[in-house]
């Protein structure tokens, strides 16, 4: 990219908690020319950012933070009390994982914030600090505002408290983080606010003020929103089935008007990712909490958990009962470009292959071993590289044998469905969930492909009825 010099190189700004986003983040702004300090708990893994090395597998990540780390604009540390001196305001970029019935499990973000507010106390001059992490309306202004002035003993005139959510999605966080949309920044004190306008001065994105509930809000409301088009593409696609359509012709008709959006109207095996479901829920529990009922948020999540019946209904449909069945599944991760597994559908999809007595053989070209880890967890003693499920390290072995393979994450690499992998097959029957496999694989003698979303044309009692007095007796 180039480089503007603009007014982000004279800022001099730290991120606390050095995940996916906080680095992501962090990189952002020494690559728009900021002086950036990254501090996480983990020395682990700030050893590993300060070597070049990205703790995580993400798109340019890795060269990005071997570029900004040779320009000298951004540095990591092991000391929160150096940061915070050398810095003029501290992003705090902490995750806020799924707590009980539904809420979020604030203490990673407030024992942060404590541990900043300590480190505030031996502060001269303004500071800002920046909550990033997704956090329920009213969290900054209630709870970590208080926090942080309580502990560090900082008033007003010394200590600004500012939201600003991040919308970087896996797999381009990179991208969404040098090149973001629009920045929302919620905010009260104008001298926060001018150091935050001054640290996105470069970004060159649209600057939308609100205050730091407004600006929680937004993130909610963002998530939840293409969550719904998500949901309600899959309930589409259903239909696209029964009617003998196609759900990608008719959803990209329908967003070709600009009021709806051409975007989160592919139809799938359902969302998942760390963000969609633990954020409706939360802001559906936030909701009731304030006397809201939000039905579209609620709705939203059934319509996704029943999208994995339905695969499951079209893999019964496309290859028989599968009791006693061998079916390989076909990706792991939540989507293509990153090996996180977190609320991925294939965890639902494979539990429910393995209720109907099939027996799973799972592949995945980057998270098999995530989705291993995580499987064996949440299945103490369960089924595990024994006979119902095995952890397939090539697709030629996941296929051997089976009855049915379901392509669960549209992987490039899958697409490209040499003749050899159906001669692996008992029976090449493919269940392609995210309509992925161009029509010189699915036009191919000895495979049959059903795809998720596109129809046969089989309408259930002969179709939609006709006008009154049109149906035939
Ligand atoms: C999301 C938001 O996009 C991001 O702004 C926010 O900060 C975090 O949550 P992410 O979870 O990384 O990002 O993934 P995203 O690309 O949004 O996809 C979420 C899920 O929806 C995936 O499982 C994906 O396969 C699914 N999806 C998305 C569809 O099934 N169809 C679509 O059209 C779009």
């Amino acid at each position: 990219m180039t480089r503007r010099r603009g007014p982000t190189g004279s800022a001099r700004i730290g991120v606390s908690g050095l995940g996916y986003m906080g680095l992501a983040t962090a990189l952002s702004f020494s690559a728009h020319g900021g002086s950036v300090i990254g501090y996480d708990v983990n020395r682990e893994v700030t050893d590993r950012i300060a070597h070049g090395r990205s703790p995580y597998h993400e798109a340019g990540l890795e060269s990005l933070l071997s570029r900004e780390l040779s320009s000298g604009r951004f540095r990591v540390v092991g000391d929160l009390a150096e940061m915070v001196a050398e810095t003029e305001g501290v992003f705090l970029c902490l995750p806020t994982p799924a707590g009980a019935r539904g809420r979020i499990d604030l203490r990673p973000v407030t024992s942060g914030a404590r541990q900043l507010g300590k480190a505030l106390r031996r502060t001269e001059g303004h500071r800002t600090v920046v909550i990033k992490s997704t956090v329920v309306p009213g969290t900054t202004e209630r709870v970590l505002e208080p926090e942080l002035r309580r502990v560090s003993g900082l008033g007003t005139d010394r200590l600004g408290v500012a939201a600003n959510p991040e919308f970087l999605a896996e797999g381009s966080m990179v991208r969404d983080a040098l090149r973001p949309e629009r920045i929302v920044l919620g905010v009260n004190d104008p001298r926060s606010r001018g150091w935050l306008r001054r640290v996105y001065r470069s970004f060159g994105a649209p600057v939308l003020e609100l205050s730091p509930t407004g600006a929680e809000l937004v993130k909610y409301a963002s998530n939840a929103f293409l969550a719904l088009k998500v949901s309600f593409a899959n309930e589409i696609s259903r239909m696209a089935e029964r009617l003998g359509t196609h759900v990608d012709d008719v959803m990209a008709a329908t967003g070709a008007d600009p009021r709806i959006g051409s975007k989160f109207l592919r139809a799938g095996p359902g969302f998942g990712g760390s963000c969609f479901e633990k954020d409706l829920r939360a802001l559906v529990t936030c909701a009731r909490d304030l006397g809201v009922r939000l039905r579209t948020g609620e709705t939203t999540l059934t319509v996704n958990a029943e999208q994995t019946h339905h695969a499951l209904e079209l893999a019964r449909q496309a290859a028989g009962p599968l009791h006693d069945r061998t079916v390989a599944v076909l990706g792991l991760s939540f989507k293509p470009g990153t090996d996180d597994v977190r609320e991925s559908r294939a965890f639902p999809l494979v539990t429910g292959l393995l209720k109907d007595g099939a027996r799973a053989r799972v592949h995945d070209p980057v998270a098999l071993g995530r989705f291993r880890e995580a499987w064996k967890l949440g299945h103490p003693g369960g089924p595990g590289n024994g006979e119902s499920l095995v952890f397939a390290s090539s697709v030629p072995s996941a296929l051997e044998g089976a009855d049915l393979a379901i392509l669960h994450t549209d992987w490039p690499e899958y697409r490209a469905w040499p003749r050899s992998w159906t001669d692996r097959m008992r029976q090449g029957v493919v269940l392609d969930l995210r309509r992925s496999l161009p029509a010189s694989v699915t036009t191919r003698a000895r495979l049959k492909v059903v795809a998720l979303g596109v129809g046969n044309g089989s309408m259930p009692n002969g179709g939609p009825a006709g006008p009154p007095g049109s149906r035939r007796p």
